[in-house]
């Protein structure tokens, strides 16, 4: 089999943590490539909720672990998530020492840059994952073996001085992230090649969504990573061949945490009864997300950037609790309708949706195989998108998904 890369086609929570850990059976091993412990990948198996920040959501099938370089690590969170695992995880698993590291210090920034935002604040996860970034792009913060290797922390101190984080402080995180992170460094680049070289294969997991892209998504409300396929590679430090053909995972309707533009958002009524029966609720912070119908400009605009061809469907058991079905299929902007989502996208706050009436899935029974109700607004889908739909999930649980093709 070759290398898959799994990519949000929305604002992020597509279901990616599911179909990751779905299709990971398959490989060899599962590498995150891009974003840190503001994703909250999802697995339900028997019942059990499993949320993974920064553990790669191949963890539940003994998948072996890789954490590549575009990453932004928060050893905190990462040790959090091995407590819970079985120790054989933490044996799995590899981080690359160019991860750029997260401390108290771009928590507490994430904290103070979005308050000085006031009422345009992005809505972020507080995670620190923006101005871990930027520390990088400033060259100022170490990376995972800067640390290893005794990175000399004078410099910095005043930074962390204004924002309110001590030395001491300082000094206790440094420990533990080096004792946490020593056994576990490594050249994830060259692992990928050594995997792939050995006929074996890897997946590799994206976090967020393609418009939440920092360049291609609805700049300024993104995030501060690439989130689209041609990241893959650059942010793993492999060459483009190795990142195998893009996934494009679409949730059914569309939903958004944070702040920025969201045309087809449902307040009350539709909005609030999908966001009780889909659970629509961050799985890293908690809050309520922002839910609308599917709007397949945006998403025509996703499966073009990250040259989609095929796609996974998910949530479809929720829709089936809705007796009226709209979706998006252009935007009124300016008093004319377009399908361009990129000419809109400057204003995407001004554009007003054209909606289409579809035959409901309500009602439809996920038990068996997939209902015919489901196969017709899958069929829909796939001559709107020109892709074909490969895996269509309708519940929670690993067992709930149907593989419609490779
Ligand atoms: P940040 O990535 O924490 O800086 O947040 C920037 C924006 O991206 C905010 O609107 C967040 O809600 C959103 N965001 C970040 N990570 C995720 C995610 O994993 N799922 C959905 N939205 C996210
Ligand atoms: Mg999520």
């Amino acid at each position: 089999m070759g290398n898959l890369s799994v990519i949000g086609l929305q604002w992020g929570d597509e279901g990616k943590g599911k179909v990751v850990d779905f299709l990971s059976g398959g490989f060899d091993a599962v590498a995150r490539f891009n974003g840190g412990s503001n994703a909250g990948h999802t697995v339900v198996l028997s019942g059990r909720k499993y949320t993974f920040h920064l553990v790669p959501s191949g963890v539940l099938k003994g998948k072996e672990l890789l954490i590549g370089a575009g990453v932004v690590l928060d050893p905190e969170v990462l040790a959090e998530e091995l407590r819970l695992l079985p120790s054989s995880a933490r044996r799995r698993m590899m981080v690359d020492g160019r991860c750029t590291l997260v401390s108290p210090l771009e928590k507490k920034f994430d904290a103070v840059l979005e308050g000085m935002r006031g009422s345009s604040a992005i809505g972020t996860t507080m995670r620190g994952i923006g101005p871990a970034y930027a520390m990088r792009a400033l060259r100022l913060s170490p990376r995972v073996s800067d640390l290893i290797d005794g990175f000399e922390f004078r410099n910095l101190e005043r930074f962390y001085k204004k924002v309110g984080v001590s030395s001491e402080a300082l000094k206790g995180w440094a420990a533990s992230t080096v004792r946490l992170l020593k056994g576990l460094t490594g050249d994830v680049a060259s692992r990928v090649e050594t995997i792939c070289n050995g006929g074996g294969s890897v997946l590799f997991e994206g976090s967020q969504g393609t418009l939440l892209d920092l360049l291609h998504g609805s700049y300024p409300y993104v995030t501060s990573s690439h989130t689209i396929a041609s990241y893959v590679s650059s942010a793993l430090g492999i060459p483009p061949s190795l990142a195998g053909d893009p996934l494009g995972v679409a949730k059914c309707y569309t939903t958004r945490v944070g702040g920025g533009p969201f045309p087809t958002e449902l307040k009350g009524g539709v909005g609030d009864l999908v966001r009780k029966v889909g659970n629509e609720f961050g799985s890293t912070t908690g809050r309520p997300r922002r839910v609308g119908w599917l709007d397949l400009v945006a998403l025509r605009y996703a499966v073009k950037l990250n040259g989609v061809k095929k796609v996974a469907i998910t949530k479809l058991d929720v829709l089936s609790k809705v007796k009226e079905l709209k979706v998006c299929t252009a935007y009124k902007d300016d008093g004319t309708e377009t399908t361009s989502f990129q000419k809109s996208l400057p204003h995407l706050g001004d554009v007003r949706p054209v909606y289409e009436s579809l035959g409901p899935l309500y009602g439809a029974e996920f038990r068996g195989p997939l209902p015919r109700k489901a196969k017709d607004f899958i069929g829909f889908l796939e001559r709107e998108l020109n892709v074909q739909v490969v895996l269509a999930s309708h519940g929670d649980e690993r067992s709930s998904t149907t593989q419609l093709g490779s």
